[in-house]
């Protein structure tokens, strides 16, 4: 029952094993996707925040499953990608509301350029569906919450799902991803303790490797929006780049560190900063003694990891706020759907 949540955006995020499942089922947009997706030159997926993130996920995942070089672009930077947009590109175009003004901007330099216009939409009858040429939703359902959450891990999962048709590889197991998202909302628990420790935090840093960071990023959006706290999201190898500088006895830094390739050099940049006073709080499989404070996330590999491991950023966002009092379904000075440039 939807009224036992206290706010929209823990329901959205609670929904996610069901919207995962259903992102995930196979639909003829999506074959018809991964037909434009083999016969393209360059491939560019264009979003803004969240969506954003959505499509830095996607071009690990293209890389790795399809062999694709996706090309990310912020919609409002879409200028500098144009030069390179031409009859044989194909752009995905990201959206959860389909009506962002920088998305439909880029999108429509981009068909002037004669680019074919995949769009990835969650609102149906959208302008983005309209003026594409072909339209994909992710079918996460209405997302009141002004934070994206459960379109997130749909359009993940969508994302994902055109790769592997592309690359002629089977489809990633819905049922198996509604059980993995099942439980890591089971962690809400930890999600919360870590929340409420992060109250009076002024900053937060959120680190991953690999397909990790874009997940960081995302989560780091998270608190911004959720909670006022400022959160940077990094890639790890960058922290002794400067970011290092910051960190002081009690800063909070939260790592995304699942056990696949990257654990081991996520865990020794986790040290670094431990070493000099880091509040650790580390979303992983397994404990380690370098965590002050664990939230586990079941086993789960390859393209499982992105869309399992977010759903504890999302939590812990949203006990951060939770814990400030903010203002969580509507955050200040933002609007659900960004129509003006
Ligand atoms: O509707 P869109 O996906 O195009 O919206 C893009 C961004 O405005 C959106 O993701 C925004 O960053 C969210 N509030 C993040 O939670």
């Amino acid at each position: 029952d939807a009224s036992v949540y206290a706010h929209h955006t823990l329901r959205e995020i609670m929904e996610q094993p069901e919207v995962v499942a259903r992102a995930l089922a196979p639909r003829p947009e999506i074959e018809l996707a991964a037909g434009a997706l083999r016969t393209a030159g360059r491939v560019f997926a264009v979003g803004a925040g969240t969506s954003y993130h959505a499509a830095m996920v996607a071009r690990y995942a293209f890389a790795e499953v399809a062999g694709v070089d996706l090309q990310p672009v912020l919609a409002s930077e879409h200028d500098l990608f144009l030069r390179w947009m031409d009859a044989g590109s194909v752009v995905l175009a990201i959206s959860q509301s389909g009506e962002t003004a920088d998305v439909l901007e880029a999108v429509r330099a981009a068909r002037a350029k004669g680019a074919r216009i995949v769009s990835i939409v969650n609102v149906p009858h959208s302008t983005l569906e309209r003026e594409s040429d072909l339209s994909v939703n992710v079918r996460a359902g209405p997302e009141v919450g002004v934070a994206a959450t459960k379109s997130f891990t749909a359009q993940l999962s969508t994302l994902f799902s055109m790769a592997l048709e592309a690359a002629g590889r089977p489809p990633l197991d819905a049922e198996r991803l509604r059980q993995l998202v099942t439980s890591a909302l089971s962690s809400e628990g930890s999600a919360r303790a870590a929340g409420e420790r992060l109250r009076d935090a002024t900053d937060v840093y959120i680190v991953g490797r690999g397909v990790h960071y874009p997940v960081a990023l995302e989560g780091a959006l998270k608190v911004k929006e959720l909670a006022y706290v400022h959160a940077e999201g990094l890639a790890a190898g960058e922290l002794k780049h400067g970011t290092l500088a910051m960190v002081e006895e009690g800063t909070p830094v939260v790592l995304v560190n699942p056990g696949d390739g990257t654990y081991v050099d996520t865990i020794s940049n986790g040290e670094e900063m431990k070493a000099r006073g880091a509040f650790v709080i580390g979303i992983s499989e397994r404990p380690n003694d370098l965590y002050d404070l664990h939230i586990p996330i079941p086993e789960a590999r390859g393209l499982e990891l992105p869309i399992v491991e977010v759903v504890p950023l999302q939590l812990l966002a949203y006990y951060v706020a939770l814990a400030r009092g903010a203002e969580i379904d509507r955050p200040r000075n933002l609007a659900k759907s960004v129509t003006v440039k």
